[in-house]
């Protein structure tokens, strides 16, 4: 036996060295990544036991969360790594792709999320003559098998499962409507990434409608006009804008944007003012959830009827906005590349619109609203990451990757935010509330007097 491993060894040693690359001794593939910082790490998880409210205390849950990751990262092997990437981890999100299509999450959600056999889980899919059951119970039992060793489901028994609270959330569809739009409509750029960047000698997308998404999904379409194109995908993708909010802290809230009462609190006592325009709101969480949060009215009980808070979006979207909208809000179909009818307003707030575009689109964006802005009054209000110069958070890094991707855009640090808004666009940052740990930060820029 150790004669043929040393055996493997040395071929992969040989081909290394083929390759041009350095001798890294193969048997580190087989050893923990990081064995040395594995003691301190459970002295640090064990000391923050306890301590954590983990329901609600998200800065408590995030630190645990990232000692915890830091321990299984230390812990696996770069095989178990590498075979987790090209196996386990593309089964797992194709196995849940297809359990939303098949509704399996919703039967086995069924009588309070009881434990279910196989066979009665896929009978509750529809699945239920006898020819099909006979093909395709096995076929599911292999499917929830893998969910289960991924963690995504528990099993309660030989062919047995119940949901744990990540497979029931999957009935939500703010949450399980990300995973169809990112398999019909955001896999095939990543999938030929590598083919867009050799036919670009591999230059940096920097374009809606010459881009990995362009070339992967074989259309001459920019994103959103390819969403536009499917009312399908423009509701999975609006649903999950809702579901990738869930849980964070708000741009309205302290930890955020502790400015806020003074813009609040300065809003004249003028007839109907317009306290807020969201531009390219979506469905309008953001507007409802800041009304929800009593942040308004401040101290002025006559502006509470009065003030006007405004959702822009196009019309197919805010078509697909919920009945329930509250009264406050008036709905105005608006393309963000035309003048911005609304003049004077007290704050414009563009929540993950720059990052959809490159530098010269933003500009057109931003200086629409800058000819709607009062001097010295008007604040524009730009709720999107500021990366850090160093440990930037996955949250940030995985985006600003599917933004080149999707619309050659980016992320961006606090350099290129300053670039664009201050150099390119003359507007007068006032202040970067940056709450780190992958929330978007809430840039807050005005015309100069
Ligand atoms: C990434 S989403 C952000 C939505 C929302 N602000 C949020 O953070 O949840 C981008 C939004 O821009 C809208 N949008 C795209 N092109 C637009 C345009 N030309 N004019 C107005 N809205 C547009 C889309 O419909 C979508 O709702």
């Amino acid at each position: 036996m150790s004669g043929r491993k040393d055996d493997d060894a040395v071929a992969i040693q040989n081909e290394a060295s083929r390759r041009g690359v350095g001798k890294i001794d193969a048997s580190i593939a087989s050893a923990p990544c990081d064995a040395d910082s594995v003691p301190e790490l459970i002295k640090d998880i064990s000391q923050a036991q306890g301590q954590a409210n983990l329901t609600n205390g998200r800065e408590a849950r995030l630190q645990l969360l990232g000692k915890a990751r830091a321990l299984v990262q230390a812990l696996e092997t770069p095989r178990e790594v590498m075979l987790k990437h090209v196996g386990a981890e593309t089964c797992s999100f194709f196995s849940v792709c297809l359990g939303i299509d098949i509704g399996h999450f919703k039967a086995m959600a069924q009588n309070d999320c009881s434990p279910k056999k196989v066979p009665e889980i896929a009978s509750a899919v529809g699945f239920d003559t006898d020819g099909l059951q006979i093909q395709l119970t096995p076929y599911q039992g292999r499917i929830l098998r893998h969910l289960e060793a991924m963690g995504h489901i528990a099993q309660t028994g030989p062919d047995e499962y119940a949901p744990n609270n990540f497979s029931k959330s999957l009935t939500i569809p703010i949450v399980a409507d990300g995973y169809p739009f990112y398999r019909d409509v955001c896999i095939a750029p990543m999938l030929h990434l590598h083919k867009w960047y050799k036919t670009k000698s591999y230059a940096t997308p920097t374009t809606g409608h010459d881009n990995p998404f362009t070339f992967g999904n074989t259309t001459a379409l920019s994103m959103f006009e390819y969403m536009a194109a499917s009312p399908t995908y423009m509701e999975q993708f609006n649903h999950h804008m809702g579901g990738y909010r869930l849980g964070r802290p708000a741009w309205f809230h302290r930890s955020v944007y502790p400015a806020l009462p003074d813009l609040l609190n300065n809003v004249p006592d003028i007839e109907d003012p317009v306290v807020l325009v969201d531009i390219g709101g979506n469905r309008g969480h953001d507007l409802e959830n800041f009304l929800a949060s009593n942040s308004w009215p401040p101290n002025y009980s006559r502006r509470s009827t009065d003030a006007k808070f405004i959702l822009q979006d196009q019309q197919a979207v805010l078509d697909d906005a919920p009945s329930s909208l509250d009264m406050r809000i008036t709905k105005m179909p608006h393309d963000f590349f035309t003048p911005q009818p609304v003049h004077g307003a007290r704050a414009y707030y563009l929540h993950h619109i720059l990052h959809d575009w490159p530098d010269e689109w933003c500009e057109v964006i931003v200086n629409q609203i800058k000819g709607a802005m009062k001097p010295g009054y008007s604040r524009l209000l730009i709720n999107e990451h500021v990366i850090p110069p160093k440990n930037a958070n996955w949250e940030v890094t995985y985006l600003d990757l599917y933004m080149m991707t999707l619309f050659g855009s980016r992320e961006r640090t606090e350099h290129e935010w300053r670039a664009l808004l201050e150099e390119k666009c003359g507007l007068k940052i006032i202040n970067i509330y940056n709450p780190g740990n992958g929330v978007e930060a809430l840039i807050e820029c005005e015309v100069s007097v």
